[in-house]
């Protein structure tokens, strides 16, 4: 079986406000992008894992990142287009045949724990397409463009869509080319695939596998990091019972 993780890295990180894009802004002692691929390396399941950044961050990742941090499964740079989806489909085009599964994980989600790779590597296995979710705990309104609520939605069947989505490659394959064929645009790889009718299998997530977006998740990651006790639980999956 062999499992290649992409690593999408290439936004710019306007929501963040910094002139660092996110992915090479630092926690603790290190760059969010080299601690989230540092779970890679200790995952037992995943062989390679290709990083996605941007044309003007490739030399810098190579040398600040991969080489610096001796991360030996990265074995490609890919670059990065001008939409997440974009620098995805060239992660999959840059894919060498013979690959079983296809992990995307986001490169601003340093809190993802080795077990939970590999554990949606044997769920893929079983169900082809799977997504690490958790229960939302906000009541969501659906909002009309003028600001006002439309719909108050039924809580208790929503659950905030996070990274790894893992799925068989030729689904995943198959998913970005009909998107293609049909201009379909999505925020995650799970709704591509959902689009082909093929069901995706949620599995139980964690509250702290945080995407570091605004200026108060990096409060938060690096309280994380300061706190590893806090952090270890706030990394266990949620039992969802
Ligand atoms: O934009 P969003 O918050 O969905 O970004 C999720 C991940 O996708 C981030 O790691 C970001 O760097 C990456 N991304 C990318 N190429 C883009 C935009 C976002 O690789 N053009």
């Amino acid at each position: 079986m062999r499992a290649v993780a992409l690593i999408p890295a290439a936004g710019m990180g306007k929501r963040m406000g910094t002139l660092i894009s996110k992915p090479f802004l630092s926690i603790g002692n290190r760059p969010i992008l080299a601690e989230t691929l540092l779970r890679f390396e200790e995952s037992s399941l995943i062989s390679e894992v290709y990083v996605i950044v941007s044309s003007k961050e490739e030399g810098h990742s190579r040398e600040d990142i991969v080489n610096k941090y001796n991360l030996k499964k990265v074995t490609k740079i890919v670059i990065g287009g001008v939409e997440r989806q974009d620098s995805v489909k060239n992660g999959l085009d840059a894919i060498e045949p013979g690959c079983d599964i296809v992990m995307i994980h986001d490169g601003i989600r340093p809190f993802v724990t080795p077990q939970l790779i590999d554990e949606s590597i044997i769920e893929t296995q079983k169900h082809d397409a799977t997504v690490v979710a958790v229960p939302v705990k906000e009541t969501v309104k659906r909002v009309s463009y003028y600001g006002e609520i439309l719909e108050t939605l039924d809580r208790n069947r929503l659950w905030l869509a996070q990274t790894p989505q893992t799925f068989n490659y030729n689904i995943i394959i198959s998913a970005h080319k009909n998107a293609v064929e049909n201009n379909l645009r999505g925020t995650d790889d799970s709704s591509l695939v959902e689009a082909l009718g093929i069901k995706v299998k949620i599995i139980a997530g964690s509250y702290g596998n945080i995407k570091i977006t605004t200026p108060e998740d990096l409060i938060l990651a690096k309280a994380f990091l300061e706190d590893n006790e806090h952090m270890v639980s706030a990394c266990e999956p949620i039992n969802i019972g």
